[in-house]
């Protein structure tokens, strides 16, 4: 004959036992979730870039950098998850431009330029020329560069990793 105090005791164990080893594998997912999320932030954006001593480095010869050939024209470059894109333009045949896409008014992002012009996506009127510099209000400050050097067709872009 069954004992209904045995049971109950043996079916709370088995609860708790299962409710254990639910909270075990829950920490090992969220830990692994964890893990690929800070991988992915550096293999999808890090690990794509090609850094050497410490700046960013853009060989204009490969396809997605090409626009980079062509006075006026522009690119968005993402370095973190976190951060807005980095704009990267071509000034003139000596001078590449990099700065922050990430507008000084009210910072909404800022699109690539048209006819050496890049507008603010807000809406607001705000525009910068191809070195990030206001060229129309409310924003009042230029957008925040980064140094660069054109060598060999290569862009070498001082960004600041933090
Ligand atoms: S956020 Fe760019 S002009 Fe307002």
């Amino acid at each position: 004959m069954k004992n209904a105090f045995s049971d109950d005791l043996v079916n709370r164990r088995k609860f708790l036992f299962d409710s254990g080893r639910l909270v075990v594998m829950l920490s090992s997912f969220s830990l692994l979730a964890g893990a690929c999320t800070s991988n992915d932030a550096g293999e999808n954006r890090l690990a794509d870039l090609v850094i050497e001593q410490g700046k960013i480095v853009l060989d204009l010869n490969e396809s997605r950098y090409r626009a980079l050939n062509t006075i006026g024209s522009g690119l968005k470059i993402e370095i973190t998850r976190q951060a807005k894109p980095l704009i990267v333009t071509r000034v003139s045949e000596t001078r590449i431009a990099a700065f922050s896409s990430q507008c000084t008014h009210a910072g909404y992002e800022v699109l690539l330029p048209e006819q050496g012009i890049l507008a603010c996506s807000s809406g607001h009127g705000g525009a910068f020329d191809l070195e990030g510099r206001v060229v129309n209000g409310p924003a009042r400050s230029n957008l925040p560069s980064y140094e660069t050097q054109l060598i060999d067709n290569r862009v070498h872009i001082a960004y600041s990793f933090r």
